[in-house]
């Protein structure tokens, strides 16, 4: 295989219309993070590209929702989506936005040049249109019935249920989300990307030159859309936010935005380039350039059919591979940001990196567990007991245990240094691990050259499986006893764990580098530990036994990984069954409003008697048997109160500790599970189901009353 002189790595643009699930994560980011990790380690020419992407009608539809503008929404999304990714050690060369203005020029240029050749016709059609809001309807804008499942949750580009991507014009019954009125056809003309003129070169370019070098899911979805009969595309919409067609009397027309969003790789390219002083050209024009789009399986022919035809029309360089995942589902259903059926990048954070036993390792559990189950074939799922196995009998059992065991032993046995290695005494079981250690490498880099991440992940870890049977079987800590009891045999066999510890070491080295790509924290905690410079993770000292030299002092073992424990797990799928029966209440309940009805009028006397007052919480914990409840003791400034209060499925004990509420003072105390409750603690309850404490703007003493 000859190598390509430079790499351009990119991940899918993310919407900036809300937070992304780990869903997004394991799909599109993860993968792309850790080949660019690898790629840096084998010193390759790499630059690895993301950004947001701020057009398309998903931005303005969440800023009517948010009551705001669009602006505000991907300013917001952006800085929130970006940290996240900073947060999960995702590791961009640039984290660009598609609002930027080399980013609309460069789409622009890309679009003029594609007019100006004849590449693009203008047609006239006739579009959906709501006559009440006066507008033409985008597709994400009516809503119908999906002609594939027969699901109502359908939209004029792609069904929420079955996925399939549709055209407004197959929908059943549609509907106008604008106003619920059903739209008329009205004439308009638009630019469209004629696909069929392309046919044969994607017969030739997919079909046979990438059929077995490209995923089969991808393959196969290129051939039922080329088979299906190729349509032209409207590249362009009327709508109002996006990039303006850079054409005269083109007034209120907008590029598509899946015209736009992929020209955001090149735009994002270009910035680089300014920022690090480099020239962005080579990366997008050079044949020598090995270009991969890591995407979700809804992006693949905008990144395998569409986009394609448009570089090659503007004399760019194709894309090599666009590795593309199915779905990952969660606990058993679809992940959807509707139903608050998902788990956000930033609530993982939030429960398990931000706090006080989490940190770097748990960003290393969660890339551990979605990619030992990333749907790279198929869909897959995401149990929350999954990733606990995951990371108690594997990390911590399996890898972190040896590491650790090495460690110990080797201060215990050979005064902390790296023992010598008494090559006369090399036996079977020795040169086996030595023969295991020099096989890893290839295997691992054979897999993650054919973006088999997965596989290689479990590779790393069947490494350090068997270092753990290597230390089993010979059991250094039996021998020290000799050495202490046996007097003259004493020198053997502390030569004989001097070879075992020795090897144990350069496996553990060896691990470090092997897992970088994957687990980087977890590799630069080891490093830590060897007392190596980041240079010792080059990729081409994998495989290399003499990666520690004998008699230098190593550090004290840290623990690796935590265990997850029981009631973690627990409090997690609680959280995300609260927040889906909240949700179902609601339409039940409230279908028109998003607030609870008026309860009935009052008079001031009525009023007048509950007597409210500010207390601060100071002890918090969990009822023993009553998932819902927690047990507070509130300061009241005049005496502290048990309070027991139904709330234990928002907050965990430790982070309300501290918090000022507002207490109703007066209720007539009531038991709950054998706990005498003494008043009640006044919470909101936001449109998501989430409970809020309603408080003071800021901390005052506790007893005031509240009037
Ligand atoms: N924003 C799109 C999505 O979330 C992905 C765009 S990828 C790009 O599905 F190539 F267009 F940038
Ligand atoms: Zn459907």
């Amino acid at each position: 295989m000859t190598q390509p002189k430079r790499y351009l790595i990119t991940s899918a643009l993310p919407y900036a219309n809300g937070l992304k699930h780990v869903g997004h994560l394991a799909g599109a980011y993860i993968p792309a993070d850790i080949y660019t990790r690898y790629l840096r380690a084998q010193k390759r020419d790499v630059v690895f590209v993301c950004g947001s992407d701020e057009h398309g009608t998903a931005i303005p539809i969440q800023a009517a929702k948010e009551g705001t503008t669009p602006r505000a929404i991907i300013d917001k999304y952006h800085e929130a989506m970006k940290q996240d990714f900073e947060d999960l050690g995702m590791s961009f060369d640039i984290y660009h936005r598609t609002s930027e203005p080399i980013h609309h020029e460069t789409a622009q240029e890309f679009f003029t040049y594609l007019n100006d050749r004849g590449e693009l016709e203008v047609k006239e059609t006739e579009q959906y249109y709501d006559e009440e809001a006066k507008s033409f309807l985008a597709d994400r804008y009516i809503k119908g019935t999906c002609p594939n499942c027969g699901s109502d949750r359908a939209f004029g580009d792609q069904c929420e249920n079955c996925g399939r991507t549709l055209s407004p014009d197959e929908l059943i019954n549609p509907v106008s989300t604008l106003s619920g009125s059903a739209p008329v056809k009205k004439k308009t003309s638009h630019w469209y990307l004629p696909l069929g003129k392309h046919e044969a070169f994607l017969r030739e370019w997919i079909l046979k030159e990438h059929k077995d070098d490209w995923r089969a899911n991808v393959v196969g979805q290129c051939k039922s859309w080329i088979e299906g009969g190729l349509q032209s595309r409207a590249v362009t919409r009327d709508l109002d936010w996006g990039i303006k067609v850079p054409v005269a009397g083109a007034d209120g027309k907008m590029l598509y935005v899946w015209f736009d969003a992929p020209i955001g790789y090149i735009s994002a390219t270009k910035q680089w380039a300014i920022d690090n002083d480099k020239d962005w050209k080579p990366y997008w024009y050079d044949a020598d350039t090995k270009l991969v789009h890591f995407i979700g399986k809804d992006n693949i022919v905008f990144h395998a059919i569409i986009f394609p035809i448009m570089l090659k029309l503007h004399g760019n360089i194709l894309p090599s591979n666009v590795p593309s995942n199915e779905f990952l589902n969660l606990e058993g259903d679809k992940m959807s940001t509707s139903r608050n059926w998902k788990l956000d990048m930033r609530d993982y954070i939030n429960d398990f990196v931000k706090k006080e036993n989490g940190g770097e390792q748990c960003v290393d559990m969660l890339r551990y567990y979605l990619t030992q189950i990333a749907p790279e074939t198929k869909d897959s799922e995401f149990m929350w007991k999954g990733f606990q196995d995951a990371v108690n009998s594997e990390l911590v059992s399996i890898f972190g245990n040896f590491i650790n065991r090495t460690w110990v032993l080797m201060h215990k046995l050979c005064g902390g240094k790296v023992p010598k290695l008494h090559e006369e005494l090399l036996d079977d079981t020795d040169k086996e691990l030595m023969k295991e250690i020099g096989n890893a490498k290839s295997k691992i880099e054979n897999l993650l050259e054919d973006f088999k991440f997965r596989e290689a992940l479990f590779e790393v870890i069947d490494l350090s499986r068997k270092g753990n049977q290597y230390m089993q079987k010979k059991e250094p800590w039996i021998k020290a006893k000799k050495t202490t009891d046996d007097g003259p045999q004493s020198t053997e066999a502390q030569k004989e764990i001097d070879n075992c510890l020795h090897l144990c070491l350069q496996l553990s080295a060896n691990l470090a580098i092997l897992i970088n790509p994957f687990l980087p924290f977890t590799a630069k905690k080891m490093l830590h530990m060897m007392k190596v410079v980041e240079k010792m993770l080059d990729w081409e000292n994998a495989g290399k036994l003499k990666l520690l030299s004998v008699g230098y002092a190593l550090r004290a073992p840290e623990l690796l990984f935590r265990k997850i424990e029981d009631d973690e797990i627990k409090f997690q799928v609680e959280k995300l069954k609260a927040g889906l029966v909240k949700k179902e209440e609601q339409k039940v309940e409230a279908p028109k409003s998003e607030t609870a009805a008026l309860k009935s009028e009052i008079v001031f006397d009525d009023f007048a008697k509950i007597d409210l007052r500010v207390g601060t919480i100071v002890t918090a914990e969990k009822v023993e048997k009553a998932d819902k409840l927690l047990k507070l003791s509130v300061d009241l400034g005049f005496e502290t109160r048990t309070i027991v209060s139904g709330i234990a499925l928002h907050f965990k004990p430790e982070d309300i500790i501290g918090k000022q509420v507002v207490v109703v003072a007066n209720l007539a105390p009531r038991k709950m599970r054998g706990i005498e409750s003494n008043g009640m603690i006044l919470m909101a309850e936001n449109k998501d189901g989430k409970l809020h404490f309603v408080n003071p703007d800021s901390i005052i003493n506790p007893g005031a009353p509240v009037n």
